[in-house]
């Protein structure tokens, strides 16, 4: 039998037992059971499966299990805990930037990568920062708002 591919996922060593041709969003949904990676298109266009693996915003649809190994996985889940979510959330949530709430975790995941990369963006900064990640439902000018004001309030986070 080949050897368990090993990672860091939110923080804790774990390691999966299954193929390597295995695709990282089943596999975060249905054996960690992190259900807040969502399932949208699993053609890597929609951005509902976003994680950060080793500091960079993945589509977890796109990643087979193979190339995890020894990486660094972070979901919503793991990223709820943190002092930057809760500057994002509440950014959110004082714009109602959240509707059915699809693509939020993707979005909060994203919003983190562009802030941590840009803690100052412009509007349009912003847009293309987001750029990868679809919602049905906002019309995007809540979410942006919410990013810029995230980049306010959280100022010295990021
Ligand atoms: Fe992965 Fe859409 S489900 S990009
Ligand atoms: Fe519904 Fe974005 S809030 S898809």
């Amino acid at each position: 039998m080949d050897k368990p591919i090993s990672f860091i996922l939110n923080g804790k060593k774990v390691e999966y037992a299954g193929s390597a041709s295995d695709r990282l969003l089943d596999v975060l949904r249905d054996h960690f059971h992190l259900t807040g990676v969502k399932c949208g298109c699993k053609e890597g266009e929609c951005g509902a499966c976003s994680i950060i693996m080793d500091s960079l915003l993945i589509n977890s649809c796109m990643v087979a299990m193979g190339r995890v190994e020894n990486c660094t996985v972070v979901t919503i889940e793991g990223y709820s805990k943190t002092e930057r979510f809760k500057i994002i959330d509440q950014a959110y949530a004082s714009v109602g930037a959240a509707q059915c709430g699809f693509c939020i975790p993707g979005m909060v995941l994203a919003s983190e990568c562009l802030l941590s990369a840009n803690p100052n963006p412009t509007e349009e900064e912003i847009r293309d920062g987001i750029s990868g990640n679809l919602c049905r439902c906002t019309g995007y000018n809540a979410i942006v708002k919410a990013i810029g004001i995230a980049a306010k309030e959280g100022k010295g986070l990021w």
